[in-house]
C-alpha cells in the first residue's frame, strides 16, 4: 500500500483487535482504534489501565481513539466525520468489532444468549446480528466513501468458520457472519473501480482473552483441543494478525473479494 499506513481497527482495545494493533504497532503503522466504550478493554483483564494499553501500542506511530456502538449508523457516521477532522488519513480498515455477544451493555460483555440456536429470542437475535453485520456494513460504507477519491484502500472483514456452514448453535452469529462474506464479495465488486481491495477472514476458535475465559463453559471436545498444538489446536491471535497483515500489505495487491479460512484445515469443503 502507501508509504505510511494508517489503519482503522474496530473492536481494537481487546482480544483479536488489540493483538492485531500490537502487531502493526511494531511496524510503526498509524492506528485509529475504535471500540464500543472507554472501558471495554478491561473486561478480560488484558490491561488494567488505558495508559498501559497505549504504552503497548506506542512505537514511532500515531494512535487515535474513538468510541461508540458501531451497530448504530449515526455513531459510525459521527466517528468517521471526527476521523476526517483529526487529519489522520486512513489507508485500511479491519472490522474486528462483533462476537456472539447479546445485550446492549457498553462493555460488550453480554455473553451468549440462553437459547443460542434457531429458537433464540428475537431481541437477542437482532442484537447479535446487528453487532456483527451492521457494524461491518456501516464502517465499510464510510471507509469506501472517504477512500474512493484517493483510489486506494484495503478492507479486511472478520467472519468466522461458523459463517461458512449451516450452524445449529450460534445461529444468529452464524447468520451475521455468513452475510459478512456476501457483503465482502459485493463490496469487492463495487470497490474494484476505485482500487480498493475488500477481503474477509473466517477464523476457527482462537485463543483471545475472551475465548480463554469462556472455554470452561464449552464442551469436552473443545477442552481437549485446547491442549493440542499446531494444526490440531486452536488458532492463536498471532495466526490471525499475520493473515490480516498479508491482506493489508502490498503482498496482496491483486487479491480482492476473497475469504480466507484460518482454521488449520478444520473445514475444507467449498462455501
Ligand atoms: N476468538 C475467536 O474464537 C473468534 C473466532 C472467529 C471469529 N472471531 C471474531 O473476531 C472478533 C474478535 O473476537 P474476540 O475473540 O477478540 O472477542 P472480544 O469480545 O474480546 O472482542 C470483540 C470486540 O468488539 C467490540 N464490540 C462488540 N460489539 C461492539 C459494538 N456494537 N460496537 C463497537 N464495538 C463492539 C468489543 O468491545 C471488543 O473490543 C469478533 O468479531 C469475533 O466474532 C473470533
Amino acid at each position: 500500500m502507501s508509504e505510511k499506513n494508517c489503519i482503522i481497527v474496530t473492536g481494537a482495545t481487546r482480544g483479536l483487535g488489540y493483538n492485531f494493533c500490537k502487531f502493526i504497532s511494531k511496524l510503526n503503522w498509524d492506528i485509529i482504534l475504535i471500540d464500543i466504550s472507554k472501558n471495554a478493554f478491561k473486561v478480560y483483564n488484558e490491561n488494567k489501565k488505558l495508559s498501559d494499553l497505549k504504552k503497548n501500542l506506542q512505537n514511532n506511530n500515531r494512535l487515535k481513539f474513538f468510541y461508540g456502538d458501531l451497530s448504530k449508523e449515526k455513531n459510525v457516521k459521527k466517528i468517521f466525520s471526527d476521523i476526517k477532522k483529526s487529519k489522520m488519513v486512513p489507508t485500511g480498515l479491519v472490522n474486528f468489532a462483533g462476537g456472539d455477544i447479546k445485550g446492549d451493555d457498553k462493555l460488550a460483555k453480554g455473553g451468549k444468549a440462553k437459547n443460542n440456536n434457531l429458537f433464540i429470542n428475537t431481541k437477542d437475535y437482532k442484537n447479535i446480528y446487528e453487532r456483527n453485520y451492521y457494524s461491518t456494513l456501516f464502517t465499510c460504507r464510510e471507509f469506501i466513501k472517504i477512500s474512493k477519491k484517493k483510489k486506494l484502500g484495503k478492507i479486511v472483514n472478520v467472519s468466522s468458520i461458523s459463517g461458512t456452514y449451516g450452524s445449529v448453535n450460534e445461529f444468529a452469529y452464524s447468520s451475521a457472519k455468513s452475510n459478512i462474506i456476501y457483503l465482502t464479495r459485493s463490496f469487492a465488486n463495487y470497490a474494484k473501480d476505485f482500487n480498493i481491495n475488500v477481503n474477509c477472514i473466517a477464523p476457527c476458535g482462537t485463543t483471545s482473552a475472551r475465548f480463554l475465559k469462556t472455554i470452561k463453559k464449552r464442551g469436552k471436545k473443545d477442552l481437549l483441543r485446547l491442549g493440542k498444538k499446531n494444526l490440531n489446536g486452536f488458532a492463536s491471535p498471532e495466526d490471525i494478525s499475520k493473515v490480516v497483515y498479508f491482506l493489508l500489505s502490498d503482498l496482496s495487491n491483486f487479491v480482492s473479494g476473497q475469504v480466507i479460512r484460518i482454521d488449520g484445515g478444520e473445514t475444507t469443503s467449498p462455501f
